[in-house]
């Protein structure tokens, strides 16, 4: 496990829109690995990387992982310096409390819940406040449409890594670490780190678009069924990446959810099915541009998704940059 490069990843700013930071990131760390490196109009860094077949007769692969992160976004600023906010993203309010919120500007903030005659209920968002040191709207340091990230350093324990927004940093981990090692492929890749997944899905839409692919796959999370009274599902951390069967957004096409399992299989690495109840990911956009790409998704299980503490296992992540390094050097 490349420690400072998931930390790089993970730390750096990047929510949904203003995805400018960890793009720069990115971006200095494919250059040395690709052919070309472009950024499109939504934001979105493609790296391409050609096959080694004859031109023209190429097989174009999308690889997509969202580098944009759920967080923050000021709405209104209280006469004594408190701070109102909605969310970017899948941000649920009960994860916030008690948490802390950073700035693009480096603005630290702790995030609080007002009094509530009725505390037996889960707060809404306009319950919370976050007080950034402000006693009035003049000395705030934000302002309205700033936009904020928690704040959750990654550690690791055993095989087990903890961060904030390890969705999707470790898709883009994964991305990075198959375009380090991969030597050959029938196919064109294109590594797109897209923008804007945790609201829209746009980013990957538009890369698409633009690419045209044959195929795509999204690399992104999926959460587990494997924690105290959980929804029911098959996947467990540490029992191998899963390969998307069908999620709220989407239903893999079959095509690549086989070409993922036979990679699997011929690379020897565990692997689960995966049936997602509740959230989609950028696959669901992609097979949706011109006439329909075939599109699937490898996902890294992960505990407490969306939260500032997520959870993956490094065996996971590691079987998942396998998996695709076979699948694309498979002659
Ligand atoms: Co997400
Ligand atoms: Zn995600």
């Amino acid at each position: 496990m490349d420690f400072t490069l998931l930390d790089t990843l993970t730390q750096t700013f990047g929510p949904s829109g203003y995805e400018e930071e960890i793009r720069a990131a990115i971006e200095s760390i494919i250059e040395p690995m690709a052919d070309e490196v472009r950024t499109d109009r939504l934001g979105s860094l493609i790296g391409v990387r050609a096959g080694t077949g004859a031109d023209g007769q190429r097989k174009k692969l999308l690889l997509a992982a969202h580098m944009d992160e759920i967080g923050l976004m000021v709405t209104h600023i209280e006469k004594n310096g408190f701070v109102r906010f909605t969310t970017i993203g899948g941000v649920r309010p009960v994860n916030c409390i008690g948490g802390r919120a950073r700035f693009a500007n480096g603005v630290g903030g702790t995030i609080s819940v007002e009094y509530r005659e009725d505390s037996s209920k889960l707060p809404e968002i306009a319950h919370l406040y976050m007080d950034v040191g402000a006693t009035g709207r003049e000395d705030c340091p934000v302002t309205v449409g700033s936009t904020a990230v928690f704040v959750g350093p990654l550690i690791q324990q055993g095989t087990r890594l903890i961060s904030k927004t390890l969705d999707d940093r470790i898709g883009c981990y994964v991305l990075i670490e198959v375009m380090r090692r991969l030597q050959h492929s029938k196919y064109d890749v294109f590594f797109a780190f897209t923008t804007q997944e945790e609201i829209t899905l746009s980013g990957a839409r538009t890369a698409a678009y633009r690419i045209d692919p044959d195929l795509a796959i999204s690399v992104d999370v999926t959460t587990t069924g494997d924690v105290p009274k959980a929804l029911p599902m098959e996947v467990s951390l540490g029992k191998g990446p899963a390969i998307k069967v069908k999620d709220s957004g989407m239903i893999a096409h079959p095509l690549i959810r086989d070409l993922l399992t036979q990679a699997a299989e011929q690379a020897d690495v565990p692997y689960q099915l995966e049936i997602l109840l509740g959230g989609s990911t950028d696959a669901a956009a992609m097979q949706l541009v011109r006439s329909g790409i075939p599109s699937g998704c490898l996902s890294v299980p992960c505990r407490y998704v969306h939260t500032p503490a997520e959870m993956v296992d490094a065996n996971d992540v590691e079987n998942a940059i396998e998996l695709l390094l076979t699948l694309l050097s498979a002659s």
